[in-house]
């Protein structure tokens, strides 16, 4: 059945694809986004120079064009204005409304907790308060991963200790606390998703498949940060939207919470290995890695398979290929090497 979906920092990476995604399924999307954070306006004021910025802004162009071709209406917006914020969705109406405005970033957000709080959890409050009492049939939460902080076994449940490290990690887990008690004390409810480590087309968060790719197109090193060994649990665009789609359109998913991920870990070195596949060239190095990044692993998606029938269908063997393809495309010109963050 069509939903009438409102996506919060949907100009984002996963939201713009997400938006692309569900107007195919035949539902009815507006995005709200102030474009300010990750997006153009922090790339326009950005060093010409620096990291591959004109690359980076065309994607962030392709993703409005893309938008506008669809019909998908974009109100450019800041969502920490709650009265602003509140306007707009009274207009639309939205019987879903997805939030994924945030400082998408661990370790930015260890340099900037304040803005990433802003950003993060009260565009949240807000978000929450205007769709109190209102037709809002459904709040999907964007969480993470990085709830969990180390994982205490290689593979956790969603029922895992929430061990957050770091500013990012814990102002996810305080943004699931709240959109819990909305629900306890308002009755509006909710569906929250855990992914972890994303990558696909458009995406200009400098993560570390984004990185490798960029660097081996220019004959640049891959840079692996510790021995390489350690594991994380990477996830194809596709997957998620599939995901996140079961997510919105079954009843079950109801005041649950989801790991969506592809649900099975692989090591950084198995990463760079495939990218080296496409890129025999390509040289390996290490660099330190940030102590503040939790040791992770595979999440389980067994919940999300038994609700939703959720089947994700691209291992780094299938997914990683398709994004070096994309990015061929993209690239007539030669990129710069860019500065890596955590994944
Ligand atoms: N990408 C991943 O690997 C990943 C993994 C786990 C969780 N997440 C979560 O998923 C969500 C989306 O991530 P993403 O990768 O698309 O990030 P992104 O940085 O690409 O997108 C975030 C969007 O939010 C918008 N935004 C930020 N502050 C805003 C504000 N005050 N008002 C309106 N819009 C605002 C930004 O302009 C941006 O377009 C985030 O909550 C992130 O923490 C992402």
């Amino acid at each position: 059945m069509t939903q009438r979906v409102v996506l919060i920092g949907g100009a984002g990476f996963i939201g713009h694809n997400l938006a692309l995604g569900l107007v195919e399924r035949g539902h009815q999307v507006e995005i709200i986004d102030s474009l300010q954070i990750n997006n153009l306006l922090t790339f326009a004021t950005t060093n010409r120079k620096a990291n591959n910025r004109d690359l980076h802004m065309r994607m962030l162009h392709q993703r409005l064009d893309l938008l506008h071709e669809a019909g998908i209406p974009l109100h450019v917006q800041d969502a920490r204005d709650y009265h602003a914020l509140s306007r707009i969705l009274t207009q639309i109406k939205p019987q879903v409304i997805v939030h994924l405005s945030a400082v998408a970033h661990a370790g930015r957000s260890n340099k900037d907790p304040f803005s990433t709080f802003d950003h993060s959890l009260r565009t949240l409050e807000n978000a929450l308060d205007c769709a109190r009492g209102s037709h809002v049939e459904r709040f999907i939460y964007f969480s993470s991963s990085m709830v969990y902080g180390n994982f205490l076994t290689p593979e956790v449940s969603e029922e895992h200790p929430l061990n957050s490290l770091g500013i990012y990690g814990a102002l996810k887990v305080a943004g699931e606390k709240i959109v819990v008690a909305y629900q306890q004390v308002f009755d509006l409810p909710y569906t929250i998703i855990r992914p972890s480590a994303l990558y696909g087309p458009r995406c200009v968060s400098q993560r570390v498949g984004q990185i490798f790719i960029e660097n081996a197109l220019q004959g640049k090193p891959l840079r692996i940060e510790g021995d390489g060994e350690e594991k994380v649990d990477f996830t194809h665009i596709d997957d998620l939207l599939q995901g996140v789609a079961l997510a919105i359109e079954k009843p079950a998913a109801r005041n649950q919470i989801f790991n969506l991920t592809y649900g099975q870990s692989r090591s950084i070195r198995e990463l760079a290995e495939v990218v080296k596949q496409h890129f025999p060239q390509a040289k390996l190095e290490h660099v330190d890695r940030d102590r503040l990044m939790p040791f992770r692993g595979t999440l389980s998606i067994q919940k999300a398979n038994a609700l939703l029938g959720y089947q994700p269908l691209n291992p780094i063997e299938v997914g990683f290929p398709k994004y070096i393809e994309w990015y061929r495309e993209q690239l007539p010109e030669k990129v710069d090497a860019p500065e890596q963050v955590p994944v």
